[in-house]
């Protein structure tokens, strides 16, 4: 663990039963309502105590989040569900024998005891029980295990989710509210829990809010159901807003035909362009090459968009994913990178 502002300094690997002192130090600072970013599966979190109005406040300030945003309520394996939630459906206890511990959160109606600043002035909840082995050890010190850790994915608003404890304080520096950081290693998904709302589910059947590594047929497979996709109703999330995960350089996706005559021509005119491809591309830029398959592809996407982002270059290029279910996280993300440079490649190659 490293502590911020000059205290102690130790480290946790992802071997958490070996650090046993530090988990126990970072527990002791949630539980006096600091805040303490950890490693999950997905992405490294920025947790707080999510019973602690003023812990979970102080998430809000650090990441410079609206307040309306919820934030998912992370809790060690074999919690009371029905301590944070008013009424689980038979559902989401399936879901949770079938997911849990894992990347998979999911959206039910609020226990009354929940803070406002947790469920952002809605009547759900997000709950998700976490598969990173120091993810779990610091669930079960905190509060004894029957704690819940608020965390919404540790980086500013906006921003690209960290997959690894420097991203975190690449993000947050000397955040003096950012009491420690817990290294766990790269988290091994690499992007966001899939979301699903079981709140409204006597009106609107499940829906999938948040595409991620756990798929809707995964998820029909277990509850007999396939779930939806959003409406306009349904409960509102952050990480579907349309421009989000996005780093500071423009992204654009073209389709793999289009690809080198288009990077071609953008670097005749004098442009930096970096590249992220799955299949052998060569130009001039820096490049991140990713496999040619979902979950590796997912595992390296936002350490390569970081990369690329400190690269200096005028323009991330990606080499758009197949349409195809497995690719839909994936895709999901990258559209949502890209979403606030549209035309971008056709005003270059005006320019
Ligand atoms: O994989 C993950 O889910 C990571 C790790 C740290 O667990 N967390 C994460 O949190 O991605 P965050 O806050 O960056 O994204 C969580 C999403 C947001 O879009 C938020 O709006 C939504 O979940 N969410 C949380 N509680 C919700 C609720 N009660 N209703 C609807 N959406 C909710
Ligand atoms: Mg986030």
């Amino acid at each position: 663990m490293q502590q911020q502002g000059g205290d102690a300094a130790v480290n946790v690997t992802a071997n958490a039963a070996a650090d046993a002192a530090a988990i126990s130090a970072a527990a002791a600072l949630l539980e006096a309502g600091r805040l303490v970013a950890f490693p999950t599966e997905t992405v490294y979190g920025l947790g707080a105590d999510a019973e602690n109005p003023q812990a979970v406040a102080a998430i809000y300030a650090a990441k410079g989040r609206p307040q309306d945003h919820p934030v998912i309520v992370h809790v060690a394996p074999g919690a009371d569900l029905d301590y944070w939630v008013s009424d689980v459906p038979e559902a989401a206890r399936k879901l949770a024998a079938a997911f849990w511990p894992g990347p998979l959160t999911l959206i039910l109606k609020r226990a009354s005891h929940i803070p406002d600043a947790v469920s952002g002035g809605q009547d759900t909840v997000g709950v998700r029980c976490p598969s990173h082995p120091v993810a779990i050890a610091l669930l079960r010190a905190f509060k004894g295990g029957k704690g819940g850790l608020a965390a919404p994915s540790a980086n500013k608003f906006g921003n690209v989710s960290p997959t690894t404890a420097q991203h975190v304080r690449d993000e947050f520096g000397a955040e003096p509210l950012l009491a420690a950081v817990l290294d766990g290693g790269p988290s091994e998904v690499g992007i966001e829990s899939t979301i699903v709302d079981l709140s409204r589910l006597a009106t609107h059947g499940p829906v999938l809010l948040r595409p991620g590594h756990i798929s809707a047929q995964q998820i029909a497979d277990v509850i007999g159901q396939m779930p939806g996709l959003p409406d306009q109703s349904a409960p509102r999330a952050s990480g579907t807003l349309e421009s989000h995960y996005a780093p500071h350089t423009p992204v654009a996706m073209l389709a793999p035909g289009q690809l080198p005559a288009t990077l071609a021509q953008l670097e005749a005119l004098g442009r930096k362009v970096a590249l992220i491809a799955y299949s052998a591309i060569t130009g001039a830029g820096p490049r991140v090459r990713l496999p040619d398959e979902p979950v590796g592809y997912a595992y390296g996407l936002y350490a390569a968009l970081r990369e690329l982002d400190q690269s200096g270059a005028d323009l991330i290029l990606v080499e758009a994913p197949p349409h195809a279910l497995p690719w839909l996280g994936v895709n999901d993300r990258l559209r949502r990178a890209a979403f606030g440079s549209s035309g971008i490649v056709e005003r270059f190659l005006r320019a």
